[in-house]
Parts: C-alpha cells; structure tokens; sequence
C-alpha cells in the first residue's frame, strides 16, 4: 500500500515516497505514514529544504500511545484525546485508522454549507486530501490541507464517510476539524476568555500533564472562549520565538483541547464540540467539520496576528466592502435606548451629519411595539407609534441628509410577546412538553429553530422584505442569549444530538443567502457585543461590535485582546457618553476617541447634547480619522506596550501601511504616576533608512532612531490620557 504513493509535486506540497511535505513560503508541515500504516506527525516550524532523515521512532514504534499521529482514534492503544470516536452498527467504539490514498487538487475546494477561508489564483495554493480507513469498519476519513505559499497559512479539516458497503449506518460521537502532535511540551497556553462586556482577555499558562480546554456549549462561539488557541514557545514574546495560532472557522458550539500526555508530548485537538453532539451518517453520506486556520510564527505573536489579520482581510472576508474604507457611524443604541421618536433620530443624525459622520444607524426598538426588551422579535414590521411616516421615509430623510442609514435586526430570535409566536408557537427552540426558558437572564426572548428549512425561510423572507422596502446601507444583525432547551421536533430521537450544528448550518444558509442578495449592503455581526466574534461569522459579515463595554479603559485590554487573531478593520469601536453607561468611568472625550480610532470608528450617544468645545473636537477627531482610516483599517499592526504587560498601565499601538511611508501611533497610560513624565516609546515596523516626520512636531527622525531609540513624549497629570501621532516618510 505505502509503495504504492507515487512521487507527487504541486506548489507548496512535496510527496516523496512515505512523506508529505507542505511548504508555505516561511513554513514547513510535515508528515510520514510508518511501517503500519499510521498517518503521523513529523514537524511543524520554520521551512525545511530538505528532510532525508526521517524518523527512526516513527518507524519502529510499537507503542501507538507515543506516536505523533495527525488523525487520533480511541479505543486501539491511543489514551490521548482522540480526533475522531465511531460507533459502529453493533455499538463498538473502537476505531483504527490506517492510510489508503492520497490527492492533490490545484486550489482549494468549497466547504459544502459552511464558512472558509477562499484561494485565488494568484495564490498557487494546493490542497492534499488524504484518505484514512478502517478496515474493520465501513468508515474513512479525508485529512484536508491548504497550503497557502505566499500567505504563510495551512487550513485543516477533515471530512468523515460512511462507506457504506457494509449497508449499516454509522454514528460519530466525535468529530474534531484537526489534531496535531508535538514532541515537547514547554510550551504556553494563550486563550482569549472573557464574558459579556470583558471580551477577549488574554490568559496565559503554562502546560501541565493533563487535559487544558477551552471550548462552548453556549450554541455560539460565545464570549467566555474564543475558538482560538495558541501555544507558545519558552521564549516567545511579542516580537520574538516560536508561536503557534489556531483558529476554528465556526460560530457555534467548539471545543479546543489540548492534552500533554505522560512522555511530555503536546497534543492539540479543535472542532465542534463533542459535548452531547452526535451524527449520524448513512451509507454513502458525508459530514464536513468547520475549518481551522493554522499559523506559525518564529517572530512572536505580533507576526502570528499580522498572519491572521492579511489572511483574513484578504481570504476570509467577502463583498462589496472588503476593501472598502468603513463609514464613520453614529448609532443611536446608547442615545436612546428603546425611546425614541422620528424627530428625535432625525435630530441625532442631523447633528451627526454636521460633524462630518456618515452613516446614521437606528439600533433596537423600531419593529412591533417594542418599548423593552421582552416583545415583538419576529415582527419585523416597523412601529407606526414611533415612526409615523414609516421606515422608508426616514431612511429617504437620512439620505437626503447625505448619509448612509443603517438598521438593526436580530432576526434569529422570537419573543413570546409577538404576532409571529401566535401563529407558530412551535417555531422556537424547544422540548415538547418542557416550558422552554425565557427569563431577563435569557432577555425574555426564545430563539427560531433554525435547524428547520420553513423556519430559515421565514427569516430570509422577513429581513429581505425590510432591506427591498428602504434605503439601508448597513444591517446591524444581533444575537442576544445563549441556547437552551436544545433540540428540534423535525429531528427524530436518534438525531437530536445534531441540533447545534443544524442551527449553524440553517444560520450559514441564511447568511449566505441574504449577504448575496444585498450585495451592496454592509453587514456587521454582533452578539450582546464580541459573544460571536469569529472567522465563521466575519465570512459572511466584514465587521463586529466588539464589545456592549464602551468604557475607553475596558476597551483598551478587550480590543487589545481582539487585535490578536482579528484585524482592526472588523472591530467596531464606538465613542460613548460620559458617564460610561457600562462602568460609570469619567474619561476625556479625546481619550475615548483614541481608543475607537484603533478600528472601525463611530459613535454612539446623542450628538444633539455636545457643547460647541465638544462640537469642535468631535469634528477633528472625524476629520483625522478619515486621514488616518486607510492606515488603521488596511495598514499593519505593530503592537507596542501591552495592557497585560507588568502592572497593565500602559498601551500603545503603531499602524504602519503596506508601502511603510506611513504610520499612525496611539499610546495610552491608564493612572497617573508621581514619578518621571518624560517616557520613551520604540516604534516598530518602520524602515530603517527611511527619514520620517513626525506630523505638528518639527521632528524629523530615521526608521532606525524611531525603532531603537523611540519617540518621546512628555505626559501631563491625570489619569486615563492618550496620545497619537503621525508619521510621514520624508521624499529622500
Ligand atoms: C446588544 C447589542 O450589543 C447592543 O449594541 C444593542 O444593539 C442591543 N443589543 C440592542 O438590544
């Protein structure tokens, strides 16, 4: 069997003899089936030329507990966590996969209903398929990698089939997108964990013998845990040492687990979570898991997340605004809540307008006769008592303004409160028989049983119908509560544990479906804030809310966080009102402006209520964003200071544009200190010999001054201050 692999080359993969070989233009993957069978793990790092030695453990291990395998079974030998778990037709669970074949196909193929990362020609990317069976069993497992040369990416998934030839259907109990062994196991622990409003903090630690898991059971990806992990080498830190990124493309229920077993080795497994997940495949049928996007860095994570942030600027994102520069909004969500009149909107926009603000978005309370939190979700029509003249009126009035208008939906939910629940009781997620739970802590809402096709029709039709009624630009598509009482009455009692998936799938249909059919429309993903902030989410969607936290301080750490594996351009960040509505923090108005400006900038407070002082400042810090957006939203991410570094007072960014002659600098400092307030801060990312000018300074420096020596500043007295400067290459 094995001297049957041919000799294959594509770009990026190399297959000779017993050995698969990806290379990205930095990287190395490599793989090798032993003297069993046994697909296994050979390395993972910087880019090997040539590998002619092989692995004499590999070849003659006896012993499966210790070998380093890319798709883990249980019940052979193996007690590490495994990738995959069957039950077969007579309720066995032990499985054995051994190699059959291979393929590589010139690009890389769709993934039937779910998000991905996409190729384009020009990225000669090469996808290998290879094929696993068990021969005791009717089942096999296609291991699918895209290499990505110019990217520095290799996505992974693997798909699962019934063979069929035994004519029995078979039950996955487990089905993990990815597994991957390492040979050592000093390695940290970074995870991005949080709640509602903390999004995203950074947790570091280091491994310890045992399980470590990050993973949700939430029915979205949720803001307790990100689907992102990221082992890091022992001396790895920002701009140094050996870091590795993995990233699931899923919004829903995952898991990522990673175990260091008793030889001190490193197994890193990641997928929709087993936890009461079940599929059932038939003879012939196929289950494709979510994509995962690894990437290795030997410069830190600030190359890890310029990898992602490229990556996903350039093949994850889609539509008419991928490369579009984002409008400024203001949103009227924190200005009035659910209270609100057309004149009153009208007013809020108008004053927007003045400041130079481009869109005007109408958030919730809009529809049915929702004047809180607990009706009308699934009656998408608008309220007459607030808005007279109707949705389009007031969008033709925000257009004939000259801005954009943009409208809220949360269109996967329904209140019991609501005409669409008198007719279809039996529409939303529920256990026959069981009072399905809608408490504040739910937000008195239930969502649709999007595993249901009638039901995902029914919200493609409502939302649709809204978009084609007036002129909106901008959907603001939100999602407030957590699942419970999982299951469908359209599933029988074998497939309920397929619920969670189906949603997503009924969800990606609905995405799919609508963002094709408004092309021109730009979507931002929300959930009660960053709860579903994830590349499944930013395929169909270029931007999210990141946080319902709008307080410049907690913004600081949440967005830092974010900045790690999504680029700038997808975090909305908004400036609010004073008082912060969140935490009841006193910050400058040029402070929370700074922090907004390092993404997707707006505002979200009543504009009507600025004092002139106010009305000036707002219109410069809009007129020096748009001076600034192309680098913030397009340009690279170097991080400076980390809000997690040492006592966490300080934070600073520079944003740097692909061509290098510009770059935009934000540094914070949280609390005032009684000690030096001359400081110094080192740029990076600069070219060395190039002179820059430093905008309104006078100063004029080389890269390499700015980059080893720093900029200095001198910081006046008081806490939560914030600066920015501009850097412009000087012709030479
Ligand atoms: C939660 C969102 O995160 C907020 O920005 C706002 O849109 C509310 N929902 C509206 O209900």
């Amino acid at each position: 069997m094995i001297a049957a692999m041919e000799r294959g080359k594509s770009m990026g993969i190399v297959v000779k003899e017993k050995q698969f070989h990806l290379q990205t233009g930095k990287t190395s993957y490599i793989m090798m089936v032993n003297t069993k069978g046994i697909l296994c793990h050979l390395y993972y790092g910087t880019q090997m030329e040539n590998v002619t030695i092989g692995s004499i453990q590999i070849e003659k291990e006896t012993n499966v507990d210790s070998l380093p395998v890319e798709c883990a079974v249980f019940g052979t030998g193996d007690y590490r966590i495994p990738t995959v778990e069957v039950e077969l037709e007579n309720g066995s669970m032990a499985n054995e996969l051994r190699y059959k074949c291979y393929q590589i196909i010139e690009g890389k193929p769709k993934i039937n209903g779910l998000p991905s990362t996409y190729a384009k020609e020009e990225d000669k990317v090469s996808t290998l398929i290879i094929t696993l069976e068990d021969q005791y069993a009717d089942y096999e497992a296609d291991l699918i990698y895209s290499v990505f040369p110019s990217y520095n990416v290799i996505t992974r998934r693997i798909r699962y089939r019934n063979t069929g030839k035994g004519n029995q259907p078979i039950k996955l109990h487990r089905a993990l997108s990815f597994s991957l062994d390492f040979d050592q196991d000093n390695y940290e622990l970074l995870q991005l964990s949080g709640a509602w409003s903390r999004e995203k903090t950074v947790y570091k630690r280091p491994l310890v013998p045992g399980i470590q898991e990050i993973d949700s059971k939430r029915g979205i990806s949720s803001a307790v845990q990100n689907p992102f992990l990221a082992l890091l080498g022992e001396t790895a830190s920002e701009d140094m040492g050996e870091v590795y990124g993995f990233n699931l493309v899923y919004s829903g229920n995952f898991a990522g687990t990673v175990e260091v077993d008793p030889n001190h080795r490193t197994r890193v497994a990641m997928g929709i979570n087993p936890f009461q997940f079940g599929w059932e495949l038939v003879p012939g049928q196929e289950f494709e898991t979510p994509e995962a996007v690894l990437v290795y860095s030997d410069q830190g994570l600030g190359e890890m997340s310029r990898t992602y942030h490229k990556f996903y600027r350039e093949r994850l994102c889609r539509g008419s605004y991928q490369f579009k520069e984002r409008p400024i909004l203001i949103n009227n969500w924190e200005a009035t809540y659910f209270q609100f009149t057309e004149e009153k909107l009208l007013e809020i926009a108008k004053a927007g307008k003045e400041l130079g603000m481009e869109l005007f978005v109408l958030d919730d309370g809009w529809f049915g006769h929702r004047d809180l939190d607990d009706s009308s979700l699934g009656d998408w029509m608008v309220d007459y008592r607030k808005l007279p003249n109707g949705l389009s009126a007031l969008a033709d009035k925000i257009d004939t303004l000259g801005m954009g208008f943009g409208l809220w939906f949360e269109p996967e939910m329904i209140s019991i409160d609501s005409k669409l629940y008198e007719s279809h009781p039996d529409w939303c997620i529920h256990v026959p028989e069981r009072a399905p739970q809608s408490t504040m802590h739910q937000r008195n809402q239930l969502i649709l049983d999007l595993s249901r096709q009638d039901v995902c029709e029914y919200v493609i039709r409502a939302v649709s119908s809204i978009l084609a009624s007036s002129k909106i630009s901008y959907v603001k598509w939100d999602m407030n509560r957590s699942m419970t009482d999982c299951g469908s009455i359209s599933l029988n009692k074998r497939n309920q544990r397929e619920f969670s998936h189906r949603y997503m799938l009924g969800l990606y249909y609905i995405l799919e479906t609508i963002t094709s059919n408004f092309p021109n429309v730009l979507f931002e993903s929300c959930c009660s804030g960053g709860g579903r902030f994830d590349p499944g989410m930013l395929y169909y969607m270029p931007q999210t809310w990141t946080s319902d936290d709008t307080d410049a301080v907690e913004r600081i750490k949440i967005q830092y966080g974010t900045s790690l594996v999504y680029p700038p351009v997808t975090m909305s960040c908004h400036v609010s009102a004073c008082p912060n509505h969140q935490v009841g923090r006193l910050t400058s108005l040029k402070t929370r402006g700074d922090v907004a400006m390092c993404g997707n900038f707006g505002y979200e407070l009543d504009a009507t209520k600025f004092t002139e002082e106010e009305k000036q400042q707002v219109k410069a810090q809009v007129v020096f964003y748009k001076e600034i957006r192309p680098v913030i939203q397009f340009g690279e991410l170097y991080r400076l200071k980390s809000p997690y570094d040492g006592d966490g007072n300080e934070a600073a960014y520079c944003y740097v544009n692909e061509e290098k002659s510009e770059a935009v600098v934000f540094w914070y400092q949280i609390l005032a200190r009684p000690c030096s307030r001359l400081q110094r801060l080192k740029l990076k990312g600069l070219v060395p010999q190039q002179k820059y000018q430093i905008l309104g300074t006078g100063v004029t420096a080389y890269g390499d001054e700015l980059m080893k020596l720093g900029i200095e500043r001198f910081i006046e007295n008081g806490d939560f201050r914030s600066e920015h400067y501009v850097l412009r290459a000087v012709p030479m």
